[in-house]
């Protein structure tokens, strides 16, 4: 397993797109210029890290929950590390307090040697501010009072956890259970441009979200097409 720097780089998904590395390599830059949110946004990241991990699968079933995986390894390092009371908003958005500290970003390629699954984070560092639009909304580290963490000391552990988790296989890890503050919320599913309003009820194999409708129906919500929000605000 290699981690590489770079001084700067469009996006580190990108990167590894457009690179030949090895299962479990890390690419990280703190210069990120064009960085991929989920659902087609962008991700604004000045002050913050931006790191992507590369995972060759040795299968192929259920592979999309390996998000879930991720960032659960990405929270469960970070609260180790840094003792904050850091929660997950599904599928994998890492939050505390009702703002976002970090976002997940998992893609799939396939190639003619298979698929491999490039698993992005962004995780806000040292901003002592954000943009108008996000600004109450987003978090960072040093708005949490953390301005000393070892980034060497984070990225190993998100590798360990990461790969600790995939000895069960593909499976939402069981601490997700326990960090996922959007089980049994009142929620908002969104879906280009359309709400339904609902209860979180669980999360499946797969790591959708199932939700019962205000209608009584059950429905599974997965993490490529939709957002969730609470009813009174972003969580
Ligand atoms: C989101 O919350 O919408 C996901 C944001 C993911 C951002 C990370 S930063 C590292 C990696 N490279 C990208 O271009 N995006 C992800």
């Amino acid at each position: 397993m290699s981690i590489i720097y770079l001084e700067q780089v469009n996006s580190t998904n990108t990167y590894i797109k457009e690179n030949k590395l090895n299962n479990g390599d890390i690419v990280y830059t703190f210069n990120q210029t064009n960085g991929r949110g989920r659902l087609g946004r962008t991700w604004y990241g000045e002050n913050a890290l931006a790191l992507s991990l590369l995972h060759i699968p040795k299968e192929t079933s259920n592979l999309p929950v390996v998000s879930i995986i991720f960032g659960t390894a990405v929270c469960v390092s970070l609260k180790e590390i840094t003792s904050l009371d850091l929660k997950i908003k599904w599928p994998n958005d890492i939050v505390i307090d009702g703002k976002k500290l970090c976002g997940v970003l998992v893609e799939a390629v396939t190639d003619n040697d298979g698929v491999c699954l490039i698993c992005g984070v962004g995780i806000n560092i040292s901003n002592k501010d954000f943009p108008e639009d996000i600004k109450d909304k987003a978090t960072s580290l040093k708005l949490l009072g953390i301005d000393n963490i070892n980034i060497e000391q984070l990225i190993k552990a998100i590798s360990v956890k990461f790969n600790k988790f995939l000895e069960n296989g593909y499976k939402v890890p069981e601490s997700f259970n326990d960090l996922c503050i959007t089980l049994k919320k009142e929620i908002l599913v969104i879906n280009n441009g359309k709400q339904i309003k609902g209860i979180a009820k669980a999360i499946n194999e797969q790591g959708g979200l199932i939700v019962k409708t205000t209608d009584k129906n059950l429905i599974t919500v997965t993490s490529g097409e939709v957002s969730v929000r609470g009813i009174l605000g972003y969580i």
